[in-house]
């Protein structure tokens, strides 16, 4: 049965985190997969989630299953920020949601729903370069999918008019791929104004807007801010939109697979529908979802002081990161890096998209232990005070070379 079958290349950011792992090297650093680490480049456990955890074993864990579409505490509380009280209370019945295996799971129900409910598998518009997963999960379920160019590789900024011209040639009833913010990996968003551009022209030639929020909060610091764009949409542009949440970075849940599929829709009977085909995709997929991560989720989400507490922890990571950005940038600038860094401290959230070739990525990691992923993005919340200028006078050395 099995003799056709071929060989799949590792997944390439899974692969990098064991070559760290297996690197015995004192000197090395670990600017690979996206994961937060702190000052001393340990796992951080968020202060909010130590508090909710606790309160959940006080009062005792028990391991029921959920229902199938999660914990109603963890999906109406991720509605509600999400959308923010405001837009939450006006569309809270035209809303279907379903607890998902974190952002990746949320993609994935976004994708059984969109072909079992549309006459022909739409096509799946992704920007280019994207989060490596994305291609992956709409080609698995047998979506034609097409890149388009995002980010312009010679101005190292977003490629706004290769977005709008895409935009509008694009075929009616398709998808497009949305980075809520914190682009990844080039760390380039539209700003407020090309985001409403972006907004029109979809709703003009009615395609459908899929977000990938999975770093709402982590990005700015500032949960709304960041929750911008899919406001907009669902919003001032009373639009139907998809939007995939994950909790995996801005809670730290990262092997918990917390996250939730929201789809906003234009009539309460429709969120209904929709509510009981996710379901039923839910039940045949996973029967339903893992309870320990929407359990501490709902608790931060539910309770004001935990909320607080939280808020201020997005702030610690995403300042933290800010500022180890810029100390990269003020590092790479006194050890005399050729070209321009400017691109560096333009971008924002968890990445930097530094723009070396792959021979110094590799060297980088050959020669120096510091470890990234091929296309050069850059975890920043690897970065502290005791590796940065390292950091800096490798990547100088290499590119003086
Ligand atoms: C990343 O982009 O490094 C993370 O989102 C981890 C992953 O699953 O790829």
């Amino acid at each position: 049965w099995f003799n056709k079958s071929e060989f799949i290349p590792p997944d390439a950011i899974f692969a990098l985190t064991a070559k760290f792992q297996a690197d015995s090297s004192p000197q090395k650093v670990n600017l690979g997969q996206g994961t937060y680490r702190d000052a001393d480049a340990k796992p951080w456990v968020l202060p909010s989630v130590n508090l909710a955890r606790e309160a959940l074993l006080t009062r005792g864990l028990q391991h029921e299953y959920l229902p199938i579409l999660g914990l109603q505490s963890f999906r109406e509380g991720t509605a509600k920020i999400v959308l923010g009280s405001e837009l939450f209370d006006k569309r809270a019945t035209q809303i279907a949601t379903c607890q998902s295996l974190s952002g990746t799971g949320a993609l994935h129900l976004a994708g059984l729903l969109l072909r079992a409910t549309q006459n022909k598998q739409p096509t799946v518009y992704i920007p280019e370069p994207t989060w490596s997963n994305h291609h992956q999960v709409f080609k698995s379920l047998g979506f034609p999918c097409e890149s388009f160019k995002y980010y312009d590789y010679e101005t190292k900024s977003l490629d706004i008019d290769s977005y709008y011209n895409m935009l509008k040639q694009a075929e009616p009833n398709s998808v497009v791929i949305l980075h809520a913010c914190a682009h990844n990996p080039t760390g380039c968003d539209p700003t407020k104004e090309q985001w409403r551009e972006i907004a029109q022209v979809m709703k003009a030639r009615e395609l459908f807007p899929l977000f990938d929020a999975a770093y709402l909060g982590f990005n700015s610091g500032d949960y709304d801010e960041d929750a911008f764009p899919i406001r907009l949409f669902m919003g001032e542009m009373d639009m139907e939109a998809g939007v995939c949440i994950s909790f995996a970075k801005n809670m730290g849940l990262y092997g918990e697979r917390v996250g939730c599929f929201l789809l906003g829709t234009k009539d309460e009977q429709g969120a209904v529908n929709l509510q009981s085909m996710l379901e039923m995709l839910q039940r045949s997929e996973v029967s339903n979802p893992p309870g320990f991560g929407a359990k501490i989720a709902s608790e931060v989400l539910g309770n004001d002081s935990l909320k607080e507490q939280w808020f201020q922890d997005m702030e610690t990571m995403s300042s933290r990161i800010r500022a180890m950005r810029a100390a990269l940038y003020d590092n790479l600038i006194a050890s005399g890096a050729p070209g321009s860094w400017d691109h560096l401290i333009q971008q924002s959230g968890m990445f930097g998209f530094l723009g070396l070739s792959l021979d110094v990525v590799l060297r980088l990691r050959d020669e120096y232990h510091i470890y990234m992923a091929d296309n050069s993005r850059i975890s920043i919340a690897g970065l502290n005070t005791g590796n940065v200028e390292y950091v800096a006078r490798s990547i100088t050395e290499c590119l003086r070379d």
